[in-house]
């Protein structure tokens, strides 16, 4: 299968600190990968870098048959990459509707107003905001801004969609349903990366993982494999206790 994402030699550092160190990785169409790693191991500077809010200092990144690596952001979301953030980014005196229609305006399928207000009525439901299209996301708990990041990135009809601890601080009936709509989107044929922490939902949703540390891909292959590498317990737990 010809991947639809390759990274090569990625790297990006802030001052001395390597944040990501060589990494390389790739996903085919319609895979769903977890990015997993300890905190501070490179993972949404990684994300970042793919997406064009950071640039690289070495390495390329092909998406889709060509060079990304030097593209600005706005030419990336419209070659069909989205994302959500970990700390998110809605506009808050915009409506809900209207900051899911700038996803749409400014994706993969660029429309007008009208129709993007248009596009973004399903997702606003398929995210559980219905009954508040019309609120400024401002009006919004954090965990619903996150809900709205994930629609305001669907209505770009990315091709890859890249979420940033998109499950974290969900409580248990919102993390199944959570799962439950990542495993609808994959089925739609789109590629995700996720990066998370709650291991549950990465066993449920990824055929396969990367790992990394310190700025370095550790391991990769099937989910439960990797996540039995000692290497991978040993990341995570520190070597003093593996
Ligand atoms: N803009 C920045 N300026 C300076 N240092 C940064 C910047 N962004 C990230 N870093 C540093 O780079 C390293 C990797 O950070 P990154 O946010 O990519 O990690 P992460 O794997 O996403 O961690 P977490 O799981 O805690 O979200 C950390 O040491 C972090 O402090
Ligand atoms: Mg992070």
């Amino acid at each position: 299968m010809t991947a639809l994402i390759t990274i090569s030699g990625l790297a990006r550092a802030f001052g001395g600190l390597k944040a990501v160190d060589g990494l390389d990785a790739s996903v085919g169409p319609g895979e769903v990968v977890g990015l997993v790693g300890p905190n501070g191991s490179g993972k949404t500077t990684a994300l970042n870098l793919i997406t064009g809010n950071l640039k690289p200092d070495a390495g390329t990144i092909r998406f889709d048959g060509r060079a990304i690596e030097a593209e600005p952001a706005y030419r990336i979301a419209r070659a069909g990459i989205a994302r959500t953030f970990q700390l998110v980014r809605v506009m808050p005196s915009l409506s809900i509707a209207e900051n899911v229609a700038v996803g749409a305006m400014f994706g993969a399928a660029p429309c007008a107003p009208a129709e993007a207000l248009a596009r973004a009525r399903p997702l606003i439901e398929r995210v559980g905001l219905g009954d508040r299209a019309a609120l400024p996301a401002a009006r919004l708990t954090y965990i619903d801004q996150k809900r709205l990041e994930l629609a305001r990135a669907l209505a770009g009809r990315p091709k890859l969609l890249l979420l940033d601890e998109w499950l974290a601080g969900l409580n248990p009936t919102e993390l199944r349903d959570g799962i439950a709509l990542i495993r609808s989107i994959a089925a739609e044929g789109i590629a995700i990366i996720m990066v998370e922490h709650v291991m549950d939902a990465i066993r449920a949703l990824c055929g396969r993982c990367i790992v990394m540390n310190a700025g370095r891909s550790i391991a990769q292959g099937p989910t439960a494999a990797v996540l039995a590498e000692p290497a991978v317990i040993r990341a995570y737990l520190g070597d003093d206790d593996a």
